[in-house]
């Protein structure tokens, strides 16, 4: 099993948290008050943004991440502005650590309401070039990350009535060229939403995906390149893109309203309703960017 720990230059990036200046209008954040939110891949980006968030909308917080180093600062960060917080390193494409995630969740708090997993790694190679255990990784890490996780918290989510979010992308919802495994990965999931809700309507459980479109990433962040080689993310224009604050309150809203699906910022949902209305329009429009547009791809 080859290591998905990607390399980074700075173990330990600098990080402040600055809460959001535009509050989603009509949020009513006390909903999540004392409940407790498992949030994988927390250590950075989107997911520590959402862990902030929940933790001053009064959750109790698991946060999870690969790398124990990135993991206590994030942990330290968030106790310091008073949010009650336990920390466990687990890679969660493999069943036995989301099971001992999981048990630390219930060990320290002694229930779990809320589940979102977020953990994924992204990439940034053409299929032809591909190594295939490139491949793998990247779709495991997107649909076992979600998968095991939620086998293991499922009894408790169930026990609490609770709430289940799948980080997804606006990606899942039509393909996108370079991003082949991930991609596929993230539309698995919406399915896996679809059929899970079918299934267990009968619990009461939330299940939901939230598509999310481009934000603003850590400097740090890294995609695995063909050989899976950890690469910089391609080029996005900084106006397409929301802040993680601003996209973590928008899963907040997502979680509170129990919604079924969130597809994220205006652009998201035009290249939702083009590729499912126009979908000949749409894909005239993507093989035209990649001509002129090469650096948005590769
Ligand atoms: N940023 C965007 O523009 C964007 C757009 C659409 C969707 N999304 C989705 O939003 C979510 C968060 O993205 P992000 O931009 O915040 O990414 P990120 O900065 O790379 O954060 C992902 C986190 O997941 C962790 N992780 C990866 N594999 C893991 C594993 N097997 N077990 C445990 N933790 C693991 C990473 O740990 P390490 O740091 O140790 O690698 C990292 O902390 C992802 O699901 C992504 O697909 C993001």
């Amino acid at each position: 099993m080859p290591s998905i720990l990607l390399e980074r230059s700075d173990p330990t990036p600098s990080f402040t948290h600055k809460p959001t200046d535009t509050p989603i209008p009509g949020a009513r954040q006390s909903a999540f008050a004392g409940k407790v939110a498992l949030i994988t891949g927390s250590e950075s980006g989107i997911g520590r943004a959402t862990a902030f968030a929940l933790g001053e909308a009064g959750a109790r917080l698991v946060i999870n991440g690969l790398s124990d180093e990135r993991l206590a600062q994030t942990e330290r960060l968030l106790r310091a502005e008073g949010y009650p917080v336990v920390r466990c390193v687990a890679d969660v494409t493999q069943f036995d650590a989301c099971q001992r995630l999981v048990d630390t969740a219930i060990d320290t708090y002694g229930q779990l309401d809320i589940l979102i997993t977020n953990a994924s790694i992204s990439m940034r190679a053409y299929f032809a070039d591909m190594q295939p255990d490139v491949f793998q990784r990247v779709l495991d890490s997107n649909v076992y990350g979600t998968v095991y996780p939620l086998k293991a918290a499922l009894p408790h989510l169930i026990e609490s009535r609770g709430s289940v979010t799948f980080i997804s992308s606006i990606s899942a919802l039509n393909g996108m060229p370079s991003g082949s495994a991930y991609c596929a990965g993230k539309a698995a999931i919406s399915n896996l939403a679809h059929t899970l809700r079918l299934e267990l309507a009968h619990t009461g459980l939330h299940i939901g995906v939230v598509h999310l479109g481009f934000t603003k990433n850590d400097t740090t962040k890294r995609v695995l390149d063909a050989n899976g080689q950890p690469v910089p993310i391609a080029y996005r224009s900084p106006r397409w893109q929301k802040t993680q604050e601003q996209v973590a309150q928008l899963i907040l809203g997502h979680i509170r309203r129990r919604r079924q699906r969130t597809v994220v910022s205006g652009l998201g949902k035009l290249i939702a309703f083009v590729h499912t209305y126009l979908p000949r329009l749409g894909d005239w429009i993507v093989r035209q960017s990649m001509r002129r547009l090469r650096h948005f791809y590769e």
